[in-house]
């Protein structure tokens, strides 16, 4: 059992949100830092809000934390060892949110954060997740406007996550013993390729949706005019087509973690149903 309260990092986030309502459920003290105002935040009664922000260690509402939950929110890992600095003064335990690749060096800040973690003085598990169904939203817009996603690598085939299956892995690992030194990959419980994703979204909202494949080239400029750094942009790019032919492979430990079957695609579409209509 974790002693001493549970800083949620990350908390109005996808996963984070999760992780607060599961720790609050359990009847823990839980703090959920945001750099948002306090107040504008919805939290599970009980759970308190506080204001920090990870690139300025003095900010951290660290007092009485016991254990951490992470989310990295940042693109780089620059500012990393202040933040874990000020952290090891106070908690004991940090469940780092980092991605499948981690630790290879293909992932580049999760790596970095990993290794910054691993020298630290706190003890760890790293949730290494594989690709976010939350990553699908990204196509909620084209869905609502004609129902054609034009986007490359249809083919790159890989078993989505729901962010809720992170979340009682991380629930779990907070507040169990037995997890520190893991390194758990979680993925979703299918593998599926990119327009197989589309079809069941246009099945579950009950409208027929098209996917038109475009370049890479196409692509890697869309996610440069969307702010990606080019490194990331073409990591991301290289891994999609790698997926094409190798698919990344179902990991069966959401399941064994917290003894209910992973959530399905479908379940996460049905779930998130108001965004795409
Ligand atoms: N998408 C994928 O397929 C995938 C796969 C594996 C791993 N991941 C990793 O998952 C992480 C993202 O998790 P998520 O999707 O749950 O997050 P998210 O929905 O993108 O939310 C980001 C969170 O970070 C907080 N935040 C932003 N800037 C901050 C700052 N300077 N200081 C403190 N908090 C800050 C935001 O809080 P406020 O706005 O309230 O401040 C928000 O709660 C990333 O590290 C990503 O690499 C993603």
């Amino acid at each position: 059992m974790t002693n001493g309260t549970i800083l949620v990092v990350g908390a109005t986030g996808k996963v984070g949100r999760h992780v607060v309502a599961g720790l609050a459920d359990a009847g823990v003290r839980v703090r959920a830092m945001t750099t948002r105002n306090p107040a504008d935040v919805p939290v599970p009664d009980g759970v308190e809000v506080a204001r920090g922000d990870v690139a300025d260690p003095d900010s951290l509402p660290l007092d009485g934390v016991g254990s951490v939950f992470l989310v990295w929110p940042l693109m780089s890992a620059k500012l990393a060892p202040r933040f874990l600095a000020a952290v090891a003064q106070h908690a004991r335990r940090i469940v780092y949110l980092s991605a499948t690749g981690a630790g290879d060096g293909e992932v580049l800040f999760h790596t970095e954060l990993e290794r910054l973690i691993e020298k630290s003085d706190v003890d760890w598990t790293f949730l290494r997740a594989g690709g976010f169904a939350a990553n699908t939203l990204g196509w909620a817009q084209a869905i609502r406007a004609d129902g054609v996603v034009r986007d490359a690598y249809g083919a790159a085939a890989r078993p989505l996550i729901h962010e809720k299956d992170i979340a009682d892995v991380a629930v779990r690992a907070l507040l169990e013993d037995g997890h520190t030194g893991a390194k758990y990959a979680l993925t979703g419980p299918e593998v599926m390729t990119q327009t197989k994703q589309l079809r069941v979204i246009g099945e579950v909202i009950g409208r027929p949706l098209r996917w038109e494949e475009i370049s890479r080239s196409a692509a890697r400029r869309r996610l440069l005019d969307n702010g990606w750094p080019t490194a990331y942009a073409d990591v991301a790019l290289d891994y999609w087509e790698e997926q094409t032919r190798e698919p990344e492979l179902v990991s069966p430990l959401v399941a064994s973690l917290t003894g209910h079957p992973a959530r399905t695609f479908r379940e996460w579409v049905t779930d998130h149903i108001a965004d795409f209509r």
